[in-house]
């Protein structure tokens, strides 16, 4: 169901428009932070780029009718084939922050990732939700500081842990090194009160285990019952041993091009990936997700589902749970109007014969 909108929100008919409302509304650096990534931000650029490499071949009188958007993701029903992938901080663009967030999804019925660095805790995030959240879990030096998260959320109710592996520290950021960027005094990291550092890249200087090997996915099993995701995945090498340390799932990503520049955009990879995983545990991919077409593209070439990352920030800078909401709707509308102009009736019939690289099939 759509939510009728008024004022600026009525005007922002993409995501693309909301991220244009979003700008203004933040602060120069904080907008910086948002939407910036690691080196020349080739990375970056890429993910969106690939997209803009595929075309969709439709097929025509299939008598598909109104598509099917929902989905199911490790046991659960997802209302669109697509969650919200974890984000520090979301009291950086609004402050209810996450609990706009998890309010939003739950009424669009998909999952939110909440990040180690989230701005509000987990139980009063837990107490928001009504679809699943999952908790995203950096590894600490400290593991001791990891299990006290990962248990905290557990009992809260959280149904999933997705451990980065992408982030031994964090990118070199040259826009938030250029503006000095720190956190605002409204903003800190709420499950770690502890931590008195305010730039995240401090954080993870002084903080994260640098040296983790794939012993860490027992470790991290042990800690809880909650299944398992990686997240950070690029090659078909590591996508197979992440399914033999028995993961529940890969998130193919690469940190919306925020850690490693130069590695290659996320579409490109995530066939090999689909390929070596071989339907062992579910593949979801993040990285430029900006339109309902990207998400059909993402489906045909081998994802069960994606998750979207900053635009879910600019829909909290529009509105907070309203402009989250805006977000969701509008990429589930596009959605769904590309699968019924393509002829796909259900997300899991969009397969390789919907996609072609551009420039003429020889
Ligand atoms: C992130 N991302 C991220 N990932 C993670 O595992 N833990 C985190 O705390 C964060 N924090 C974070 C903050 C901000 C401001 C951004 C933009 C991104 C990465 C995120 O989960 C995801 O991989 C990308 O954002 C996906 O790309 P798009 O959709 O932003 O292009």
């Amino acid at each position: 169901m759509t939510t009728p909108r008024t004022g600026d929100a009525a005007t922002a008919l993409t995501l693309a428009d909301i991220a244009r409302q979003a700008e203004p509304r933040l602060n120069p650096a904080v907008w910086d932070f948002i939407e910036g990534g690691a080196g020349d931000e080739r990375t970056l650029a890429a993910n969106r780029a690939a997209f803009d490499r595929i075309w969709l071949r439709p097929r025509v009188l299939t008598g598909s009718g109104v598509p099917r958007v929902g989905t199911t993701v490790l046991g659960r029903a997802w209302a669109a084939p697509f969650g919200i992938a974890p984000l520090a901080y979301h009291t950086l663009a609004h402050p209810d922050g996450e609990l706009a967030t998890v309010r939003a999804a739950g009424a669009a019925g998909i999952p939110v990732a909440v990040s180690t660095f989230a701005g509000r805790t987990f139980e009063e995030v837990a107490e928001a939700a009504t679809a699943p959240v999952w908790l995203q879990v950096y590894c600490f030096l400290d593991r001791a500081i990891t299990e006290n998260l990962v248990r905290r959320a557990e009992r809260a109710g959280f149904e999933a842990l997705v451990l980065t592996v992408d982030t031994p520290h964090l990118g070199r950021r040259a826009r938030d090194a250029r503006n000095g960027f720190t956190l605002p005094p409204h903003v800190r990291p709420a499950n770690l009160p502890s931590l008195d550092d305010i730039s995240p890249a401090e954080h993870a200087r002084a903080r994260f285990d640098p040296a983790l090997d794939w012993s860490v996915i027992d470790w991290l099993r042990s800690t809880s019952s909650l299944a398992v995701l990686v997240k950070g995945i690029l090659t078909a090498a590591d996508a197979l041993r992440a399914v033999e340390a028995g993961v529940d799932g890969i998130v193919v990503s690469n940190h919306g091009g925020r850690q490693l520049d130069g590695v290659p955009p996320t579409l490109d990879v995530l066939p090999e990936i689909v390929t070596a995983v071989a339907g062992r545990c579910p593949v979801l991919l993040d990285g430029g997700i900006r339109r309902g077409t990207d998400v059909l593209v993402a489906l045909a070439l081998g994802a069960d589902a994606v998750l979207v990352g900053r635009p879910v920030l600019h829909g909290l800078a529009i509105g907070g749970q309203d402009g989250v909401a805006q977000v969701l709707d509008t990429l589930r509308a596009e959605l769904a109007d590309a699968m019924s102009l393509a002829g796909v009736a259900a997300v899991d019939r969009a397969g390789p014969d919907l996609v072609t690289a551009a420039g003429p099939r020889l």
